[in-house]
């Protein structure tokens, strides 16, 4: 029980170290890591060319105000560019997901000069004002919260994603107050919900036809989690501004990103932008260099590959009663269950050596490392099935 923490955890096991694909508790208790802090781990804990890279930055020491120019984060912010879809040309840099959306909200406002944002329900976008209006975490007691936000059904079956892909263009129709469709490529913590096949590419033609922006929330999905380096590329869309945290990282950092297009930079100049901490160049050296590793290594294409492999190995446990469903894209993967027995088969899990979370009571949410291999896809899955009485 914490004494003084206000945040301590209520999972059930004390991690003091890591390595690969593998945490360690208290008492040397090895576990295969699925969780890998919830879509953030890539290269592998304790990676040697992540910590030369951090000790190497630490050794020059050197920490700057947001006003000073860094050219390595110049150099930084082009090679994002070079690497994200469409016409993104400009970056602000964060410490966090929740910042990252902020930025991307208030750009959205101030580039259209209008006040509604419409999203999805029931996804969570992050803890500070903006992002948890935006999102669904809690503010319960805590309003007045921020407003301006319309959210539409998340669509789960091909018929849903029509309506609410009519329900969006009604909107448009109806208002002229809507700045933006802001969302996820995948809606990952509702609990891996992955678009009909032509949800996003209707969604972007219609934000055209209106002249409303497009905003994708990578902050769960960047950097190869989906297969694809940015999971708007599995739609082929090119949003006009794109939030980055979580796997741009892989946990070696505290950072994040907003990258927008030349026009929406060009009309957000009144943003505040001024982060102490947006992108130390300790957090930039691991930053940097966890990107380099995942484009070096090909992790997107062992990510699409290894999770398909991952997804097909779980399958089966559809035929049993108690599942209602086992879905996933790249190292996102989520199991539902008829009954709300998430939490009984992660600690089953737990207690057979794998780490898995869940996103709802009925759910269960795996984000493996962007590195597993296909014999840690068949340790992890043997012990999920196990727990699920396969
Ligand atoms: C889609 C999405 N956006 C934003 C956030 C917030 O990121 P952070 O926890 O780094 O503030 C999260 C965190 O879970 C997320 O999943």
């Amino acid at each position: 029980m914490a004494k003084h923490l206000a945040d301590y955890g209520s999972a059930p096991v004390d991690f003091i170290r890591g390595e690969g694909s593998y945490l360690f508790d208290a008492k040397g208790k090895k576990y295969l890591d699925f969780q890998t802090g919830w879509c953030v781990g890539t290269v592998g804990w304790k990676n040697p060319e992540m910590a030369e890279a951090i000790c190497a930055q630490a050794r020059e020491g050197l920490h700057v105000p947001p006003w000073f120019r860094v050219q390595r984060h110049e150099d930084f912010a082009t090679r994002l560019i070079e690497l994200a879809p469409g016409k993104l040309n400009r970056v602000f840099r964060a410490c966090s997901g929740s910042e990252a959306v902020e930025f991307a909200i208030k750009c959205a406002r101030m580039t259209t000069g209008k006040s509604q944002i419409v999203t999805i329900g029931g996804v969570y976008h992050g803890h500070t004002y903006g992002a948890a209006a935006l999102g669904n975490a809690s503010t319960s007691g805590m309003e007045p919260n921020v407003t301006g936000f319309i959210k539409l059904p998340l669509p789960k079956t091909d018929t849903e994603a029509e309506q609410t892909i009519t329900a969006f263009e009604d909107l448009l129709k109806s208002r002229k107050d809507i700045a933006a469709f802001m969302s996820e490529p995948v809606w990952t913590n509702a609990g891996c919900f992955i678009p009909s096949a032509t949800f996003y590419s209707t969604i972007e033609n219609l934000c055209r036809k209106y002249g409303v922006l497009l905003v994708m929330d990578e902050v769960a999905t960047c950097m190869g989690r989906c297969g694809e380096l940015f999971g708007s590329q599995l739609w082929g869309i090119e949003p006009d501004i794109i939030t980055l945290g979580k796997s741009f990282t892989g946990g070696y950092a505290t950072m994040a990103a907003t990258l927008v297009t030349e026009h929406v930079f060009k009309k957000s100049t009144g943003v505040p932008y001024n982060s102490t901490f947006g992108w130390a160049l300790q957090d930039l050296a691991a930053v940097e260099k966890n990107v380099e590793l995942i484009i070096r290594d090909d992790l997107s294409k062992n990510a699409k590959e290894v999770g398909a492999y991952l997804l097909e190995l779980l399958k089966p446990l559809e035929s049993l009663k108690k599942i209602r469903q086992v879905r996933g894209v790249g190292m996102v993967l989520a199991i539902e269950f008829r009954l709300p027995i998430s939490a009984l088969i992660a600690a089953q899990c737990y207690r057979n050596g794998l780490v898995t979370e869940f996103t709802d009571a009925s759910t269960l949410f795996l984000t493996p490392m962007l590195n597993l291999t296909k014999k840690e896809a068949e340790m992890g899955a043997n012990i999920i099935k196990k727990a699920c009485g396969a």
